[in-house]
């Protein structure tokens, strides 16, 4: 079973051991995941799942994605080392089920199918027709987890018809502590999809460590303020849903995505500076014409060599969200900590909901 540590993962892997099953869980390690309070990922689900195997590829994988700017390709590096390390697990340990942690949302951005119209009593080759019709029409983003076949009796993805938050509770109803339950989502393709053009040794240092820094900011002040880092605000969402940071090497000059009649575009941020007005800001980036996102500068220094970009998002099931509305005195702060990393040039907030901007920037 492919465990990443993520909540989704982490459900799937817990049914099927209530269930009895016996099962494997395998935690890749391809260099490219997020550190949080200065602990590497591996270590944290080390922690929480001390039966996981750990199969280390960074040797093999980074050199592969160095230089990569292309989103897609990254995703479809992703996939491919994924894969073929799956592939010689399975070999290895003679598995016969394959197991992994795909939701709801994973599916229907992928292959542009919903849930409704797919039906249980459908045959595998009914379901394989309905998305090959989709096919063509678009996607948002080719996942690095799905339509991959192995050689095994099948793949098994316990927790597919389940929403973000449905699968909360069902780590709620199992008894995992609250931190574990409202871990901040974490993208299959890793701090890749959070730094913008070719991907560079001195960028994913860079960016683990501008990343460590806000998460674990923002975290303190939500323990502080509400006893929890995330909370269940009044509109239903979980808050924030994901906070972090990306880097750019010029913001202004880059482009980012974004989400249109339901398919991913790219195009350039505006960048807006001046008095802070958080519903001013929201509002103008909600109805944004000619660009993709709205970035309001919080401050900047000459001299650092890459822009950091802040998001913090509040969301139901990922396939919408909104801005979290972090006092200006936290952003503020959040600034001073990332100016005084020599490399941080220019610091800047995205007041972008989804749509029209799509969560990560790849
Ligand atoms: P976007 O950027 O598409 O993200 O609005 C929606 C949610 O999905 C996560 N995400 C991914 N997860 N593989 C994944 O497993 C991917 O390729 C991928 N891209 C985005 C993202 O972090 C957010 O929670």
């Amino acid at each position: 079973m492919a465990l990443s540590g993520g909540i989704d993962s982490s459900a799937a892997y817990l049914l099927l051991k209530k269930a009895g099953v016996d099962v494997l869980p395998v935690f890749i390690d391809h260099g490219l995941m997020r550190i949080i309070q200065g602990k590497e990922e591996w270590e944290h689900i080390k922690e929480m799942f001390p039966d996981v195997m750990i199969v280390d590829i960074r040797d093999e994988f980074l050199p592969q994605i160095f230089g990569e700017g292309d989103a897609e390709a990254k995703r479809k590096l992703f996939k491919k080392a994924y894969s073929s390390t799956f592939d010689a697990i399975i070999r290895a340990e003679k598995c016969e089920i394959l197991v992994d942690g795909t939701i709801l949302p994973d599916l229907e951005e992928s292959f542009g199918v919903g849930m409704d119209q797919i039906k249980e009593t459908m045959s595998f080759e009914e379901e394989t027709a309905l998305r090959e019709a989709q096919k063509g029409k678009g996607f948002v983003k080719s996942q690095h987890n799905v339509e991959i076949t192995y050689d095994v009796e099948a793949t098994v993805q316990p927790v597919a018809p389940l929403t973000k938050n449905q699968v909360r509770n069902v780590l709620e109803y199992l008894g995992m502590p609250h931190h574990w339950v409202y871990r901040k989502a974490f993208p299959g393709p890793a701090l890749a999809a959070r730094i913008i053009g070719p991907v560079t040794a001195e960028k994913l240092t860079f960016q683990k460590k501008i990343h460590d820094l806000v998460e674990s900011t923002v975290d303190k002040y939500y323990l502080r303020k509400h006893g929890k880092a995330m909370i269940i605000n009044e509109k239903g969402e979980q808050e924030p849903f994901q906070i972090f940071a990306a880097t750019f090497e010029d913001a202004e000059k880059s482009e980012v995505t974004g989400l249109r009649d339901g398919l991913r575009t790219y195009d350039s941020p505006k960048i807006v500076s001046g008095d802070w007005d958080f519903d001013k800001l929201v509002t103008e980036a909600r109805e944004i014409e000619g660009f993709n996102r709205v970035f309001y500068l919080l401050g900047g220094q000459e001299t650092g060599t890459f822009d950091a970009v802040i998001r913090s998002i509040n969301s139901i099931d990922a396939r919408t969200a909104t801005i979290t509305k972090l006092p200006i005195e936290l952003l503020n702060d959040l600034k001073d900590k990332l100016l005084a990393i020599p490399e941080v040039r220019n610091v800047y907030f995205d007041v972008t909901e989804k749509p029209p901007a799509t969560i990560e920037y790849v």
